[in-house]
């Protein structure tokens, strides 16, 4: 018999969430049923949607997430033991699935790619740079864009989008370290917006003012971004994560005036709205790193029971890239293989 450990949510978040919030449980998995297999996480995502996502379900229910993980027994005829899928099974170490469940797949060949890029780049934070950006800001060759939340997960791909697509790129991190990978990463200027006038910074940085705007945390960042950009902006919002622990309801200033004299474009969006293009946006992504046209960098806590320090830790910024947990199995095993590490 298969013990599954998962973390469940006791009671919703209030405010930060803290480690008490969680427990860990263990849990006998039953024998498999024909059609069924069983699948072991190797690398599981922690991502800000879960802080949100999670008010949506009653307490003590398993945290939601994705994982890569390693079929390791198969009565379903499509899975073989070692394939590795994606899937939507949440925080916990072993899965049984019947392979019906629409947003799990199979991860798409990657050569000798980290696996755990499936949680991120070549995953669902990668589809949301991808065609968060090219569908709604509509980039071209010349324009100037500005994205906040620079250095994560989704923020740093569109920054490396923009510039294969010719675009001046201006970045906003949380610490002077991450401003620098950016700038490694070929973005033309980095600021950190916790020691930068946002609205200085833009004047010396986009005097000629701002085309496209991908939005990752909302709040007085965006307010001011927006009040740089040009007739026509467009603007993706994409997150709203400067607001996600916040216990009372946030008050203006409001943009609407704003929206109508500069004549912007403000779209709100979910990644799953071009789930059947991601076969797609996952090749390009694939393709594009293997080349050396965008870069990745994975911030990596070993270990399974370390999920909520590894949630917390990213919510208060300590990733640069995207933040990832190593099933204990999958550490030694892959964590080698080429993408740089935190
Ligand atoms: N619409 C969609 O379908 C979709 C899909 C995926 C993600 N998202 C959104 O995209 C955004 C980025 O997600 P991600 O997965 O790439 O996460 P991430 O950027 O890798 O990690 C979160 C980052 O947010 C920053 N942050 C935390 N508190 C902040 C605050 N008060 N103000 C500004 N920045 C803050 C931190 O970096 P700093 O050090 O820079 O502060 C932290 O590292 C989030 O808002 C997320 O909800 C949306």
């Amino acid at each position: 018999m298969v013990k599954a450990k998962k973390f469940i949510l006791k009671e919703p978040f209030d405010g930060f969430p803290k480690r008490s919030d969680f427990e860990l449980q263990e849990e006998d998995l039953p024998a498999l049923q024909d059609g069924e297999y069983l699948a072991e996480a190797l690398f599981l995502s922690v991502d800000p949607y879960m802080r949100e996502y999670m008010a949506r379900f009653p307490p003590r229910s398993i945290m939601v997430g994705i994982q890569v993980a390693k079929v390791l027994e198969s009565r379903n005829k499509d899975y073989t033991p070692g394939e590795l899928v994606v899937l939507q099974s949440g925080w916990r170490t072993h899965t049984i699935s019947d392979g019906k469940k629409n947003d799990d797949y199979k991860l798409p060949p990657m050569g000798d790619l980290s696996p755990s890029l499936g949680c991120g780049s070549v995953g669902m934070p990668g589809m949301t740079a991808y065609f968060g950006f090219l569908e709604l800001c509509q980039p071209k060759a010349g324009e100037t864009v500005v994205v906040s939340g620079a250095a994560g997960a989704v923020g740093s791909l569109v920054g490396q989008i923009a510039k294969l697509k010719k675009c001046k790129v201006i970045g906003y991190a949380g610490t002077d370290a991450k401003c620098e990978w950016l700038k490694e990463l070929g973005f033309d200027h980095a600021f950190n917006y916790k020691t930068t006038d946002i609205a200085q910074s833009l004047k010396e940085a986009a005097p000629e003012g701002v085309d496209c705007y991908f939005d990752n945390v909302g709040g007085m960042t965006a307010v001011t971004v927006m009040s740089h950009m040009n007739l026509f902006g467009r603007i993706a919002n994409c997150g709203d994560i400067s607001s996600y622990n916040d216990t009372e309801v946030a008050t203006g200033p409001y943009i609407f005036g704003l929206m109508v004299s500069k004549q912007l474009r403000s779209e709100g969006f979910i990644v799953h709205r071009w789930r059947d293009s991601w076969p797609k946006g996952l090749m390009q992504m694939i393709e594009w790193i293997k080349e050396g046209k965008v870069k990745v960098r994975e911030h990596v806590t070993q270990g399974f029971e370390k999920m909520p320090e590894a949630f917390m830790g990213m919510l208060r910024g300590e990733n640069t890239g995207k933040a990832v947990v190593a099933a204990e199995s999958s550490y030694e095993k892959y964590t080698k293989l080429g993408q740089t590490m935190s």
